[in-house]
């Protein structure tokens, strides 16, 4: 019997069956040659049932791109530690090359660690790999673990890719604060424009997830991690750069002359808010000195 999802810890398995779909093409913009082994089973049931979620497929594949270019610019640019949190079967540390003193540090929920550990334990990564099952919500566990990693690493990388939608406003202003803690730290996480999280909700372009609902949405983007001590260095739009890929958007025809005609982000948006609607934003702290 096909397995549907049943909880967040299944998006893991959903966005690996679909970096392995990607992989098989002709035209992939990346191999992955883990992804297939990762997903398994379980993977192909929850991609299947997400059938109708060519948009979330497709920014997974353009997100991968965006997010490899991020890191390799980090670790070339001195980064000591990537600290991928919420990183499900991601197989970055064994599809990529990295120096091989670079430690990479991964965190999820038990459970898809367990399962990723089994599926690889005969692969070897470029680079130094620990894994930790946790659950990021939890503030004790999470801080114990920044705390030792400060105190190890002098600077780090820290990723979050595909995780924060997943988490209250709350949650991810708690894990901000303490990821201000880490020493010489920036950080890569999703960005979705107010008015593109109100767009795709009104016109459906996003099937949702009742098992495994969205739920970070402030008001202003920006002024939330600021708050919390944090600004953009660096900001990669999806629209964008797909576009420089060759990979536009799968945008029903309806969508695409609704668009061409204009205003459909809202009045004050235009073709300029749609290119820059998502993303992914490195951000670095306001204040060097760590909190
Ligand atoms: C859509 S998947 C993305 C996985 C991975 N970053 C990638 O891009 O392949 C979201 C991931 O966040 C993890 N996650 C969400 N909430 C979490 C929490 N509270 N603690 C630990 N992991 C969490 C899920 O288990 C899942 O692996």
């Amino acid at each position: 019997m096909k397995r549907l999802m049943t909880g967040v810890p299944d998006t893991a398995f959903m966005v690996a069956a679909w970096r392995a779909a990607e992989s098989d093409r002709p035209d992939a913009l990346f191999q992955d040659k883990f992804a297939h082994r990762l997903a398994g089973a379980r993977g192909l049931d929850v991609a299947d049932e997400a059938g109708s979620r060519a948009m979330g497929q497709w920014q997974v594949v353009i997100r991968t791109v965006i997010i490899d270019g991020l890191l390799r610019a980090a670790v070339g640019a001195g980064a000591a530690t990537v600290l991928n949190l919420g990183a499900g079967l991601d197989a970055r540390p064994y599809r990529l090359t990295w120096p091989a003193g670079l430690r990479w540090i991964e965190v999820d929920f038990p459970e898809v660690i367990a399962w990723k550990e089994a599926r690889l334990q005969d692969a070897r990564p470029s680079c130094q790999v620990q894994r930790i099952g946790l659950d990021l919500t939890d503030g004790q566990a999470r801080r114990e673990l920044f705390a030792r990693i400060a105190a190890e690493s002098p600077s780090v990388m820290a990723l979050t890719e595909g995780v924060v939608p997943y988490l209250t406003n709350d949650a991810v202003g708690a894990l901000a604060d303490d990821l201000r803690r880490l020493r010489g730290a920036r950080w890569i996480v999703d960005y979705a424009s107010p008015e593109s999280v109100r767009f795709s909700k009104r016109l459906r372009l996003r099937r949702p997830m009742p098992a495994a609902p969205f739920q970070f949405e402030p008001p202003d983007w920006f002024a939330f991690f600021e708050a919390h001590g944090w600004r953009a260095a660096d900001i990669k739009y999806l629209p964008i750069e797909a576009r420089r890929l060759g990979r536009p958007a799968p945008l029903p025809p309806w969508l695409k002359l609704a668009l061409r005609v204009g205003g459909v982000l809202g009045p004050a948006a235009g073709l300029d808010g749609l290119r820059k609607s998502t993303g992914y934003v490195v951000l670095e702290p306001v204040s060097k000195e760590p909190v």
